[in-house]
């Protein structure tokens, strides 16, 4: 394959394949947001005067029709530059890979938010309108893995739904943290030429082309959205075996056994458990490879692009995959109940009870303690200690529209 080098003025000879093919960016997912971000450029270009009006036509057009990059690009942009032909030749006036790199990759980043937000609604609204039917369906609340007092699984379905709301904001952060252009900042010192600034443009030339927090921001977005996913695959784990029994699996999100014919397995619950790892490892990934870098721009900062590209996959393919288990489990209402009627779930009940009538609180516990250690516990009467769930999830709702 015969490279195609932007800077073949300077380096004459061919590069030993070996080492072409170790610097080739994996970059085909940035093509989108290169030809946006060329396109930003060119019209730059065009109010300097840098490009007449048919020459930008010609980009115009021409950048609508590029598809792919092929084996004999650098990376994406010196893939754009070979396809645009006789008026690529004019288009990097001004600008360099280290802005077009970061101006493209922010615009990804803003994209993968805005994608990332929509499927938390979706699976936000899923689980709300599980919570709407399980209001008030009895269930015991845990602690160390103990039963330890009777909440409702609407309420436990809405602790879910409070950790991807913070999971949104975490997006939108990134998303503003993607916003600002470093378009005009070139390679790191701007340009002679008069092309008129971007609007919101980036304050300082070098920290433009360095910058990588949005990436970074965006990757800690989808490293606690894991870790929320996780804690929420293992509880759907534990509530679909047989030992707990809270809830049965649908058929369109659970997995057979190659050799044990009657097994329902909870794959897509423990997936998306397992996907946790790999989505703190691309945050630390990411965090080192930045970490210690001189300023402005090194190669180092093309190992950005892959954690991100496989993050945006993950969010996506996890939260879609979940909101089908999640819209589809059934579960044993019975069960349920049976488990949260554990008169000893109440203990805590009964100590509050004694406070009600006067006692210090620490009499009470060791009052009640002791006749749950004499086996003579008797619970009191159901209190209600929980908030209206129905209301809750009304107002959950009207934030997830
Ligand atoms: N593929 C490179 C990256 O992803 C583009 C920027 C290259 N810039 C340079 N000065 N070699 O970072």
């Amino acid at each position: 394959m015969v490279a195609v080098k932007l800077w073949s003025g300077r380096v004459g000879g061919e590069l030993a394949p070996e080492v072409w093919d170790f610097l080739r960016a994996d970059d085909q997912a940035l093509l989108p947001y290169d030809k946006a971000a060329t396109l930003l450029h060119a019209q730059r270009l065009h109010a300097a005067g840098i490009l007449d009006e048919a020459e930008l036509a010609e980009v115009t057009e021409k950048l609508a029709a590029i598809e792919e990059i092929d084996e004999s690009d650098e990376d994406v942009h010196s893939s754009i530059e070979r396809q645009l032909g006789d008026v690529g030749r004019k288009i990097h006036a001004g600008r360099s890979r280290n802005d077009q790199v970061a101006a493209a990759f922010r615009l990804y980043v803003g994209d993968a938010c805005a994608e990332a937000d929509a499927a938390l609604t979706q699976f936000a609204r899923t689980v709300l309108a599980r919570a709407e039917e399980e209001a008030n369906t009895a269930m015991p609340g845990y602690t160390h893995l103990q039963r330890a007092q009777p909440v409702t699984l609407g309420h436990h379905l809405l602790a879910w739904v409070e950790m991807l709301e913070r999971d949104r904001a975490r997006f939108a952060f990134a998303a503003a943290q993607a916003e600002p252009s470093p378009l005009g900042a070139a390679a790191l010192a701007g340009s002679t030429l008069p092309i008129p600034p971007p609007p919101n443009q980036m304050r300082n030339s070098i920290d433009a082309v360095a910058d990588r927090d949005f990436a970074l921001d965006y990757l800690y977005a989808t490293a606690v959205l894991f870790t929320h996913l996780s804690r929420i695959g293992e509880e759907l784990v534990l509530w679909t075996t047989t030992e707990f029994g809270f809830a049965r699996l649908p058929e369109e999100a659970a997995t057979g056994s190659s050799i044990m014919p009657q097994k329902l397995n909870p794959d897509v619950a423990e997936l998306a458990r397992g996907k946790a790892g790999t989505a703190i490892g691309r945050l630390t990934g990411l965090l080192a490879t930045v970490k210690s870098l001189a300023l402005a721009y090194d190669r180092d900062l093309q190992e950005d692009k892959p954690p991100v590209f496989a993050a945006r996959r993950d969010v996506a393919g996890a939260l879609g995959a979940l909101a089908v288990l999640v819209a589809g489990l059934e579960f044993d209402r019975e069960r349920l109940a049976a488990a949260s009627a554990d008169p000893l779930l109440r203990a805590t009940d009964a100590a509050e009870a004694l406070v009600g009538e006067g006692a210090p609180f620490r009499d009470a516990h060791e009052q009640i303690a002791g006749q749950v250690r004499a086996g003579t516990f008797e619970a009191p009467p159901a209190g209600n200690r929980l908030g209206d769930v129905t209301h809750a999830v009304a107002a959950a709702k009207e934030r997830w529209t």
